[in-house]
């Protein structure tokens, strides 16, 4: 969450700083500033938008200098002002800072500083580190050291503090350098020719580098024009290792799509290719990947899998749950990383763990994965964003290769996911009980699945028809069975993240249970009616809400002639395996959420509230 830039070099800072916020606003868009450090040191700030605040700012008093830091925040402490806008400067007013991340003890830091007299400005932690650094730099003032002074100041105020963070730090007695630090808050260096950039995200750095470092846990990096330096705030020896960025960037534009939700949408069929490529072995009749780390043996011997996960991730996770248990006969845990990293659950020692992640960076999942290793279980990593923390950290990994995924909403990483889980449990059942006729007709029907989603896309305007009908709906149901109760959920969290509709997923036969009485006449239930082993209870499920008159689109699939009679609305997708369908169907959900928020005149890639990457617990 919240985004950093910085630059030293050669060029105007503000231009670079602007286009690298622009390009990481998608991680938090409630305002955004920037300081750059010239003749003397500027700051503009401005909640809101990029292009509705501060660009407006910089273009009406251009700040000069050819160093200087940005930001674009998601507000943790305070609401998102002017005043709470990142960069903070210390006391002094020479030193600023931006910050991803939260300081846990900030309010014990900051009754410290008041009463030593400092005065704060903002309600944010950010301001209080700043302060931290400036009270550190004024007490070593004159005192030699091997560090850089700002830099020791930076790496005193941070060995006081208890959380989470990424910065960057200019201080006007020092043109032309940057300091930064992390800890559990990613961070990237940018390596140029005269210059050097550094970013919380590589989206930021590719229109100027490809030559990046990653920066650890506790890493602390000094930046000037010609040079980088890494030192390691507890005073270990830093491991150094330059990176080739790859990154398609007119991946990262929208095109003609007025969206890039959509655009990802409509990507669908490409990203399950990209996901399935060289990694199906027809003569095995098994899936093969290159980073997992594990032999065959080692893979043999697992007899459980816990997955860790958030949001849409969670979904593949629970939908992987199901794949798993179906083609591989292993029990399987699927844990939210917020709850598993403090519970004390027994797990044992034969148990592999899957952190799913499309961003890398996600604090609860990261977390999750360190106390798994911490107890000694072997953890890979199904992760989109290549050199990303969690799939740096864990033990191998399977890479999405989804391309970047712009929209705050998650949709092609999350079959992406799906198809990747798929493979994992096929390779996994074919060293167990899988036969291989059946591990052969579902990696056929796997590969037909691309054609397929195309087929579904097709369905964009009967999609977009009713959304029109429903899109003033206050409340939504989402139902599905066995594989598609995780794309039922889904559905239900696309809707409410982006158009703000109170929505809800359920197993289609719980609704009796309890949640059935919110239905009636306003409440439309999606309903996935899958021609499958379970049709007729669905259908009898769905019954069960026409005869409560609640509003029914009911997708299913094609051939089917009952559900025109029962449903308000009708979908019919293709047929495919029973375990491979939630691939299809979660398309026109995605769509209808779409097409719903258009409609109420949501902002659809940046929703109010949400970030693209989750990095505060
Ligand atoms: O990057 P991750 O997959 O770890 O992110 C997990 C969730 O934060 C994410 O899926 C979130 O729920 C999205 N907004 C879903 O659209």
């Amino acid at each position: 969450m919240c985004g950093i830039i910085g630059y030293v070099g050669f060029k105007e800072a503000a231009p670079v700083l602007l286009d690298g916020l622009r390009r990481l606003e998608y991680r938090g868009y409630d305002s955004a500033g920037l300081a750059v450090l010239g003749e003397q040191l500027e700051i503009r700030k401005k909640a809101g938008k990029i292009d509705e605040g501060l660009a407006r700012l910089v273009q009406t008093a251009p700040p000069q200098g050819s160093n200087g830091i940005g930001h674009t925040r998601w507000a943790t402490h305070g609401p998102p002002t002017d005043a709470n806008s990142h960069p903070h400067t210390d006391a002094s007013g020479r030193i600023v800072v931006v910050h991803n991340g939260v300081i846990e003890n900030y309010a014990l830091l900051k009754n410290r500083l008041q009463l030593a007299g400092h005065k704060f400005l903002s309600e944010t932690d950010t301001e209080v580190l700043a302060h931290l650094i400036g009270w550190h730099y004024q007490a070593r003032r004159g005192s030699s050291g091997d560090l850089h002074p700002l830099a020791q100041a930076v790496a005193d105020a941070l060995r006081e503090v208890i959380g989470t963070y990424g910065i960057a730090v200019l201080c006007a007695d020092h043109p032309g350098l940057i300091v930064g630090a992390r800890r559990g808050s990613p961070l990237i260096v940018g390596l140029g020719q005269g210059e050097h950039f550094l970013a919380s995200d590589s989206a930021a750095l590719v229109a100027h580098t490809r030559d990046v470092i990653y920066l650890q846990d506790h890493d602390l990096v000094l930046l000037t024009p010609q040079r980088h330096e890494v030192h390691r705030l507890q005073g270990e020896a830093s491991r150094v290792e330059i990176s080739r960025l790859e990154f398609d960037t007119a991946a990262a534009e929208r095109g003609a799509f007025p969206h890039f939700m959509l655009k990802e949408i409509f990507e669908q069929p490409q990203t399950v290719r990209n996901a399935l490529r060289g990694r199906l072995d027809p003569e095995e009749a098994t899936a093969r990947f290159g980073g997992l780390n594990l032999s065959p043996g080692e893979l043999r011997e697992f007899d459980q899998v816990v997955m860790l996960a958030c949001g849409t991730s969670w979904h593949a996770a629970l939908l992987g749950e199901y794949l798993m248990e179906e083609l591989a006969h292993l029990p399987v845990e699927v844990e939210y990383a917020s709850e598993f990293r403090y519970r004390n659950a027994p797990i044992n020692k034969h148990t592999l763990v899957l952190a799913i992640t499309q961003s890398g960076e996600t604090a609860d999942t990261l977390a999750g994965l360190r106390e798994a290793r911490r107890r000694g279980h072997k953890v890979l990593s199904i992760c989109n964003v290549v050199g990303s923390t969690i799939a740096r950290e864990a033990d191998g990994g399977i890479y999405l290769h989804a391309g970047p995924e712009i929209g705050v909403a998650a949709t092609k990483t999350f079959t992406a996911q799906v198809t990747v889980l798929t493979l994992l449990a096929v390779l996994l059942g074919r060293m167990r009980m899988l036969g291989a006729a059946h591990a052969r007709r579902l990696l056929a029907a796997l590969e037909a699945i691309p054609a397929q989603m195309q087929t579904v896309l097709q369905l964009r305007e009967q999609v977009r028809r009713i959304a029109h009908r429903f899109a003033q709906a206050e409340d939504f149901f989402f139902l599905g069975r066995q594989f598609n109760f995780p794309v039922a959920l889904e559905g239900a969290l696309k809707l409410k993240e982006i158009s703000y509709i109170h929505a809800e997923g359920y197993p289609a036969a719980e609704m009796k249970h309890g949640p059935i009485a919110m239905i009636d006449e306003r409440t439309p239930t999606v309903i996935l009616a899958p021609h499958d082993s379970l049709y007729e209870k669905t259908v009898a499920n769905l019954e069960e809400i026409k005869a409560r008159r609640g509003p029914i689109i009911a997708i299913g699939t094609e051939g089917d002639t009952t559900l025109a009679q029962k449903a308000d609305e009708v979908l019919l997708l293709p047929r495919a395996p029973e375990c491979l369908w939630p691939l299809l169907a979660v398309l026109p959900l995605q769509l209808l959420a779409y097409d719903i928020a258009v409609a109420r005149g949501c902002d659809v890639d940046k929703p109010r509230n949400l970030a693209k990457s989750v990095t505060v617990e």
